[in-house]
């Protein structure tokens, strides 16, 4: 029997560092190490990202083979994260992935992280897989996008953010509340206990696909703001009412579009990707959405849903078979599109 290659895919492209390894669609090893340091700057600080990474790179990598059983010699080529994302970080992780590829004489294979969200769905888990066309939300800290994917390599863009990402939104907001960075997951849980319709905040009046979350930041700000005038403990006693609210018209916001673009395209295969698609609440209304209305919906892991290597390990598995190489010369890019 042919074995089937064995790819090392390496993820640098803001704050986390990782490597996975993957045979054929099968994950053997999916290592991530966070980076805490930024939680005390409440944002990701770019330098202090790559110097992380660059202590993370080798022991995440020593750690990834060693999960996997392999020794690096069984590796068929090395996968990579290209852009879109901080330079800086994606330096350590291309500068990394030229090195190991020419001392181990392999390919050089270099990945899209947008794409890399997409294909997590292709890594086999023994569940259904979407088939194509189908849509995707990729909802993420930097980006906001609706994708119409028609092929492993074929995807367009068909819904975009004109300001803010749907994550920026949910850590924008957690900041003024007070809480920590990455804020959507304490959205999320403080959430659970709060009642959606609490509190009212503007909505955008953005045409076609396109989405905007600058507005609804100042609306929750402004809302805040004169109610800590007239009661400095407003925060306090309204968290979970305030996350309930803010964390349903953020899902409203991607809902309502979603919704337009299946109308529009016709296409009744769903998936969501991205680290918002790890939002509790989302992942309940799409649910909802998808069984009131009949669409097929693919919703990934949560450990495939923020950044990992594992992601970008499949989508290098695809450019494996199409011989899509990468040589020395190639370099990262922090505003890669599709
Ligand atoms: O995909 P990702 O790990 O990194 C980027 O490529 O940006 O996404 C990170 C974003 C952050 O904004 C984080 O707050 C958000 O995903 N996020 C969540 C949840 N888990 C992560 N947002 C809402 N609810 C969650 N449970
Ligand atoms: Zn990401």
């Amino acid at each position: 029997m042919i074995k089937k290659p064995i790819i090392l895919g390496i993820e640098s492209s803001c704050d986390d560092t990782s490597a996975a390894i993957l045979q054929g669609q099968k994950i053997l090893s999916n290592i991530v190490a966070n980076q805490q340091i930024h939680s005390l700057h409440g944002g990701v600080v770019p330098e202090l990202a790559s110097r992380a990474h660059q202590q993370n790179i080798i022991p995440v990598v020593d750690a990834a083979i060693k999960k996997a059983n392999i020794n690096k010699e069984d590796i068929s080529a090395i996968a990579f994260t290209k852009g879109p994302g901080l330079l800086g970080s994606l330096l350590v992780g291309s500068s990394f992935a030229k090195s190991f590829a020419m001392g181990m004489n392999i390919p050089l294979i270099a990945v899209n992280h947008m794409q890399g969200h997409i294909l997590s769905h292709f890594i086999d888990e023994g569940k259904a897989m979407p088939e194509f066309p189908f849509l995707c939300l990729t909802v993420s800290g930097g980006h906001t996008q609706i994708v119409r994917i028609e092929s492993t390599i074929n995807m367009q863009v068909i819904g975009t953010t004109i300001d803010d990402a749907a994550g920026e939104a949910f850590d924008k907001s957690a900041k003024i509340l007070g809480l920590p960075y990455p804020g959507g997951p304490h959205i999320d849980n403080h959430a659970k206990k709060g009642n959606i319709h609490a509190f009212e905040f503007g909505k955008p009046k953005i045409k076609e696909l396109d989405f905007s979350f600058s507005g609804l930041k100042t609306s929750i700000l402004y809302k805040i703001q004169s109610n800590l005038q007239k009661n400095p403990r407003f925060i306090e006693e309204n968290l979970e009412d305030l996350c309930a609210s803010i964390q349903h018209s953020i899902v409203s916001i991607l809902l309502n579009k979603l919704e337009k673009a299946i109308k529009i395209t016709g296409i009744k295969q769903l998936a969501i990707a991205g680290g918002v698609s790890a939002n509790s609440y989302l992942r309940v209304e799409l649910e909802k959405l998808a069984k009131d209305k009949g669409y097929q919906l693919y919703i990934p892991k949560f450990e495939y849903c923020t950044d990992n290597a594992a992601m970008i390990a499949i989508t290098g598995y695809f450019k494996y078979l199409d011989k899509d190489f990468a040589d020395q010369s190639e370099t990262p890019s922090a505003r890669l599109s599709f």
